[in-house]
């Protein structure tokens, strides 16, 4: 009997590896991706953020910076959206990300969209679509979203160390972009982004206070608008949710962040560093005086940024946690421990077999559809024994310490 579970593991062992090869062949990314496979997702997602928008006015601000930091970080993967677990400390988790908020909404959006087709739309998918219709539905441009980014399995806090930061001077700005094969236009045209949002006292401390040994606050600052950040972000005992917001119409997509940068009315030194040099200064004044030339800028960049590629290789069951976690070498010392054993046919995303012993709570632990649930509920294999496996497996191996 335990030869025979090996050799049926080293089968499925094969195949997983060989599909893993396969994907990661198929990564070119296209606008028509999910026509034939999931036509109605795009609606699907569209209508999430529509609906959370209407309960809540700062969910496009926090979907556009959440798939920012998802694409800088091991490219547009999905990964930004994991949960922490007991042995992994995920990107959600580190300084720069814990003011993201708004993960509710993906996890809702994913949640329709697996009703509609399951298993066929990804979470990183997901991100970059509801981040351009954060921006459409505050007034911005649309486009067509290239599409057929895979989740990626890693996720680590210590990583969004590598997320430029406010405090960046135009070099730095510069070669943090020009690492992910973004240029210096793409740089001024994604700052744009800040004309959705609000920025906690802490991003902009260092302007307002202690500036520089000679200076308190940043002489590049208009000075009242120095003198009302001041207000709002006093030196001693700020109000831990204090802060700004990003410019004068922070729920609408325009220009008035450029124009305000150039009244030196910017939140954060990053801003500000987009006007200390020519090139850059030109830009920001080109995009302050028409509109029409921002956004046909910022949608070229945003395509080219959701476009930089992760290592991503499944599709998540849903977005806040991994899906694949293989633990074969667990699974071989335990032949018969077939309880965290889970198998599916690639092929139709039906459960071809289940272990008779699998507890039905389990079901609700992991991370499955409601539709696959009731697919498992009619599962085909009732003896209880692994020889109903057939062809095409996919192996899950359910566990948290992989
Ligand atoms: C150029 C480098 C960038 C830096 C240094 C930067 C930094 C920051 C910081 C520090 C915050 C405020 C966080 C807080 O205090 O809560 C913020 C907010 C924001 N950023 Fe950026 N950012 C950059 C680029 C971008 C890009 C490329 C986008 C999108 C295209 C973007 C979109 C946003 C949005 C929408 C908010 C407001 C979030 C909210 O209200 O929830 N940022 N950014």
């Amino acid at each position: 009997m335990a030869e025979k579970n090996t050799a049926i593991l080293s089968f499925l062992f094969s195949l997983v590896f060989l599909g893993l090869t396969s994907l990661s062949l198929i990564n070119a990314l296209s606008s028509n991706y999910y026509d034939q496979t999931c036509p109605k997702a795009e609606a699907e997602i569209t209508s999430a953020v529509k609906k959370a928008m209407l309960n809540d006015r700062t969910v496009p601000a926090a979907l556009l910076r959440m798939h920012f930091h998802d694409c800088f970080i091991r490219g547009c993967d999905g990964s930004v959206l994991l949960n922490s677990t007991a042995n992994n400390q995920a990107e959600k988790d580190g300084p720069p990300n814990i003011s993201l908020h708004a993960f509710y909404v993906i996890d809702n959006a994913k949640k329709a969209v697996e009703a509609l087709c399951p298993k066929t739309v990804s979470c990183a998918d997901i991100l970059a679509l509801a981040a351009r219709d954060a921006v459409t539905l505050s007034g911005g441009p649309t486009w067509n979203v290239p599409k057929g980014r895979k989740d990626g399995r890693v996720s680590k806090a210590t990583d969004t160390r590598q997320l430029p930061g406010p405090t960046f001077n135009i070099s730095q700005l510069q070669q943090s972009f020009a690492q992910r094969g973004l240029g210096t236009d793409d740089l001024v045209a994604l700052s744009g982004g800040h004309t959705l949002g609000f920025a906690h006292c802490s991003s902009f401390q260092n302007r307002i206070n202690n500036f520089s040994s000679k200076q308190s606050v940043d002489p590049t600052l208009q000075s009242s608008f120095a003198a009302s950040l001041k207000s709002v972000c006093p030196a001693k005992n700020t109000p831990k949710n204090a802060g700004a917001n990003l410019d004068s119409t922070p729920t609408t997509f325009d220009n008035r962040y450029y124009k305000l940068l150039l009244q030196g009315k910017s939140i954060f030194s990053s801003d500000q560093a987009l006007v200390t040099m020519g090139n850059t200064k030109a830009l920001v004044t080109k995009y302050a005086s028409s509109k029409q030339e921002f956004e046909k800028a910022f949608v070229k960049s945003m395509i080219k940024m959701s476009s930089i590629s992760g290592g991503g290789q499944e599709l998540a069951w849903c977005c806040n946690q991994t899906s694949y976690k293989i633990g074969l070498r667990k699974l071989v010392s335990k032949p018969e421990g077939h309880t965290k054993l889970l198998i599916i046919d690639t092929a139709t995303t039906n459960l071809k077999g289940v272990e008779s012993k699998f507890a039905p709570a389990l079901f609700t632990l992991l991370c499955i559809g409601h539709t696959l649930r009731k697919l498992a509920a009619k599962a085909c294999c009732s003896d209880g024994s692994t020889s109903c496996v057939v062809a095409k497996l996919w192996i899950l191996f359910w566990n948290e310490e992989q």
